[in-house]
């Protein structure tokens, strides 16, 4: 993208590791794939339209919540700040908090960490036009890659946000991983803003993840596809069907692919065969659910201190301000 306000680095291709990743995960005991090989440009437009459909309430009581929020949240962050989302994918909902910041000052630096380029860059194209005095940085990378490369170059206090409930598709082990690598780079007037879905009835979030259009249905399903693609696999994706089920005793939404049959799968860039047996299931992703103090005392375990909470009327979702 040819502006002199942005500019543009890319760490490491993470499409690197998908061999590696896929065939560990293919031939565990329990079938399973990391959720992050979702993001291609088919499932990132798929992912676009996940956020839209009235079952999946996430992003709309998110962006509710920063709407009515957000000029709390950057009172309680120090002046001259800057904008740091990771896992910026179209850059909507930094909106709010970008209008909050430019009302105490007139400059501002947004850098958008993300895994997919096309992602980042659509979603920072109309930034640029909409902000005359903004200045994007698009990193292209992991979070850790990108928060290890902000530490190094960024000066000044940044809000780093964490939006989505994306850290709900973490590991108890990759969260400590996770608030361990934000606590080494990120400095005393830093601020963290955490996006939180919060333990609800198990009907509304398996319908969030199991919508009546089948959009989720096909999000999924289309790691299939990207594999046949990029690994030369033969998957038959009408042969698997989508299930999201709540497990109550891990907190969590679990995504799977379901055999509907024996079946033979090669994947021919990694010399492998795999067997399915009918009903058998690909593990895809898990969303973990949580309540208000479960967050809370994480986030004290690893030495943040919550500065505030913002949630919705219904108590659906809740930002954490935290330093
Ligand atoms: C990106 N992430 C926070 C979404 C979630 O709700 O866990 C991914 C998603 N999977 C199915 N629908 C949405």
């Amino acid at each position: 993208m040819e502006n002199e306000r942005y500019s543009y680095i890319a760490l490491r291709n993470a499409e690197n590791t998908l061999a590696e990743d896929v065939r560990q995960g293919l031939t565990a005991s329990g079938k399973w794939l990391p959720c992050k090989y979702f993001y291609n440009r088919e499932g990132n437009a798929l992912f676009e339209q996940i956020s839209e459909l009235p079952e999946y309430y996430l992003t709309r009581t998110e962006t509710a919540i920063l709407k009515s929020h957000a000029a709390s949240i950057i009172e309680r962050c120090p002046s001259d700040l800057a904008l740091v989302e990771l896992g910026s994918g179209s850059s909507t909902k930094i909106r709010y908090l970008i209008d909050s910041c430019l009302t105490r000052q007139r400059a501002l630096t947004y850098y958008a960490v993300d895994i997919s380029p096309t992602g980042l860059e659509n979603g920072t194209r109309q930034l640029l036009h909409d902000y005359p005095c903004l200045q994007v940085v698009g990193v292209v990378a992991e979070f850790g890659d990108g928060l290890r490369y902000l530490a190094s170059g960024a000066s000044g206090p940044r809000l780093v946000a964490f939006l989505g409930s994306t850290i709900g598709n973490f590991t108890a082990k990759e969260i400590a991983g996770f608030f361990t690598m934000l606590r080494r780079h990120l400095h005393p007037t830093d601020r963290l803003l955490l996006g939180v879905d919060l333990i609800k009835d198990p009907a509304v979030l398996e319908a969030a993840y199991d919508d009546a259009q089948g959009i989720t249905a096909n999000f999924n399903l289309n790691i299939l596809v990207r594999l046949n693609r990029e690994l030369s696999a033969n998957f038959d994706p009408a042969a698997f069907r989508h299930r999201a089920v709540w497990n109550q005793e891990g907190g969590r939404i679990e995504m799977h692919l379901v055999s509907l049959r024996h079946q033979r799968v090669r994947i021919a860039d990694l010399d492998l065969d795999i067997e399915l047996r009918q009903g058998e299931t690909i593990h895809t992703e898990n969303c973990h659910k949580y309540s208000r103090e479960q967050m809370q005392s994480l986030l004290a375990d690893h030495g943040f201190q919550v500065l505030g909470c913002f949630s919705d009327p219904q108590d659906q979702f809740c930002l954490f301000l935290a330093s």
